[in-house]
């Protein structure tokens, strides 16, 4: 349970918005930031400001050390089998990217790429890219009726021997999980490579790259209470290390001359350009503060919400769930029936309550669903009992509002 010295660390949620304070439902497009966040970013731009892995002046040596030790605390936190498959990213967008160009000269037109049908645009894009440029085609893996991976038609597609499968561990709108361990041994049973979506699996499952069994794994940290600007591409390190570099230019090169170049090693060859180094230790900063933390304790606090969230949603009239099931993490998704996603979030709003309404960046999962848009609530460690039920009573007075 988010207990009130916990939520008392994130400043941002003690803010009133009008006459309401403020209930913070959209940790899922981006959490808050602990106070230990916050500082750690000033402290090192008013005591440390250098760049990193250049020069000889202490305030250097200072800032690479710092920013190098994030990248340990990365490999335990994510029990990765080195410190060098741990690439710094912009955030998991770029990390897809990255992926998608560095392997992309290995696929031609008699390839396939599976994508998982709830995948958030960041993990469907680069690769319907990849196919335009290649000629590979795109499949969509299929949803059963629950909206979950269809397990029966993911094993035909395997039949057909893809180079690829990209999928989301947990849909950034429904809150519904896959199960990666089970689904990457099939994967890598046909041959074929996986990547993995982590943006918003991160914050509420302790993660093992050596148990999950994938290839790539990609994820944020503004989704897991570190700042944005900053993500992590995670990967085998023997496949890794056969990507093509995105970005090319300083700190990614073992020599350089006027005719060609010849690129250094992992992780450097993947982060060309000076980092995001304030960034970067915020990062460590909410792992440090993840890993103080009882999370079995606190995923548990957070399922028993969102299950509460689910249940009183389904008993407000007029109110439309989707997947919601009860193994789902982190979010939820809704619309009053008839009304438009925009205008109740509108309605929430004034009252205090911040949710995301829109397509969520999954416009193909909207029109599997049927649907244009639609709001999600979405939790984080600091969510108590109050955000719910103030939540609800102010759903319920906008549907009453609305006529229900
Ligand atoms: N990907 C983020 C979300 O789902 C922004 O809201």
């Amino acid at each position: 349970m988010s207990t009130p010295q916990l939520r008392a660390q994130f400043p941002a949620l003690t803010q009133m918005l009008g006459d309401y304070p403020l209930v913070y439902l959209d940790t899922a497009a981006t959490s808050q930031k602990p106070r230990r966040v916050l500082e750690a970013m000033a402290r090192f731009y008013r005591e440390d400001c250098a760049n990193v892995h250049r020069a000889a002046h202490q305030l250097s040596a200072r800032a690479t050390q710092a920013y190098e030790a994030v990248r340990d605390a990365l490999q335990h936190f994510i029990h990765a089998a080195r410190r060098e498959e741990i690439i710094f990213t912009h955030g998991t967008t770029e990390a897809i990217n990255l992926l998608a160009w560095g392997l992309g000269e290995r696929f031609g037109k008699d390839d396939l790429i599976l994508v998982d049908s709830c995948a958030h645009h960041a993990n469907l894009l680069p690769w319907q890219q990849l196919a335009k440029r290649s000629g590979a085609r795109l499949e969509p893996i299929p949803l059963d009726k629950e909206l979950r991976l269809d397990k029966a038609a993911f094993s035909l597609l395997l039949q057909q021997k893809p180079k690829l499968v990209a999928l989301s561990h947990v849909s950034n709108v429904l809150g519904t999980v896959n199960d990666i361990q089970a689904l990457c041994q099939d994967i890598r049973a046909a041959g074929a490579i996986s990547v993995v979506d982590g943006a918003q699996a991160v914050a509420h499952l302790q993660l093992d790259m050596q148990q999950l069994g994938c290839d790539f794994y990609a994820f944020s940290g503004h989704k897991m209470y570190g700042p944005s600007g900053i993500g992590v591409l995670w990967g085998r390190y023997e496949l890794l290390d056969t990507l093509e570099p995105l970005l090319t230019g300083g700190e990614m090169i073992k020599t350089v001359s006027f005719q060609d170049s010849t690129f250094g090693d992992l992780p450097n060859r993947l982060e060309a350009g000076t980092p995001p180094i304030a960034e970067v230790i915020g990062l460590g900063e909410a792992v440090a503060f993840l890993e103080q933390q009882d999370r079995q304790a606190l995923a548990l606090a957070e399922q028993k919400l969102l299950n509460k969230l689910q249940q009183g949603l389904s008993a407000i009239a007029g109110v439309e769930l989707y997947a919601a099931h009860g193994d789902n993490l982190g979010a939820v998704a809704f619309n009053l029936k008839g009304e438009h996603h925009q205008d109740v979030g509108i309605l929430l709003d004034q009252q205090g309550i911040a949710v995301r309404c829109g397509h969520h960046c999954a416009m193909p999962l909207m029109s599997l669903v049927g649907i244009k848009g639609c709001c999600r609530a979405s939790v984080g460690i600091y969510t108590d009992e109050q955000d719910i039920k103030r939540f609800l009573d102010a759903l319920r007075a906008s549907a009453e509002l609305l006529g229900y």
